[in-house]
């Protein structure tokens, strides 16, 4: 048997149940970082992305927290207009479409979000 593989280093983005089923929610950039993150929670699983517009790498909300549209189906470049698929953060429409957000890793575990220690930039 072989041994497993030393387990990334993990640390608490906030509870699950800190965002609202279907919303988003911001997070500021960790010590020494500039790039903060952002979660789209969808029942019990959550995808999370760095805070970085692939057009030109800005923050992508003006409003706290507003990263979706009205329908909250997909997430929104309050900048330009750019659209991205919750699911895996491709741009469907805008200035970088067919581009992607940058996914963040998540892990759900005993109610917490879990992204890796050395998320940010
Ligand atoms: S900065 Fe996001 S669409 Fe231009």
């Amino acid at each position: 048997m072989t041994p497993a593989a030393p387990l990334p280093a993990q640390r608490v983005l906030c509870r699950l149940a800190d965002i609202p089923d279907g919303e988003a929610r911001g997070f500021d950039p960790p010590p020494g970082s500039f790039i903060g993150v952002f979660a789209v929670r969808r029942g019990e699983g959550v995808f999370v992305f760095l805070n970085s517009c692939p057009h030109i790498g800005v923050p992508l909300e003006v409003l706290p927290h507003r990263f979706l549209d009205g329908r909250r189906e997909r997430v929104v470049c309050a900048v330009h207009g750019a659209r991205f698929r919750v699911e895996d953060g491709l741009c469907l429409s805008g200035p970088c479409m067919g581009d992607r957000l940058e996914i963040v890793p998540a892990e759900i575990r005993d109610g917490l979000v879990l992204i890796p220690e050395d998320t940010g930039r």
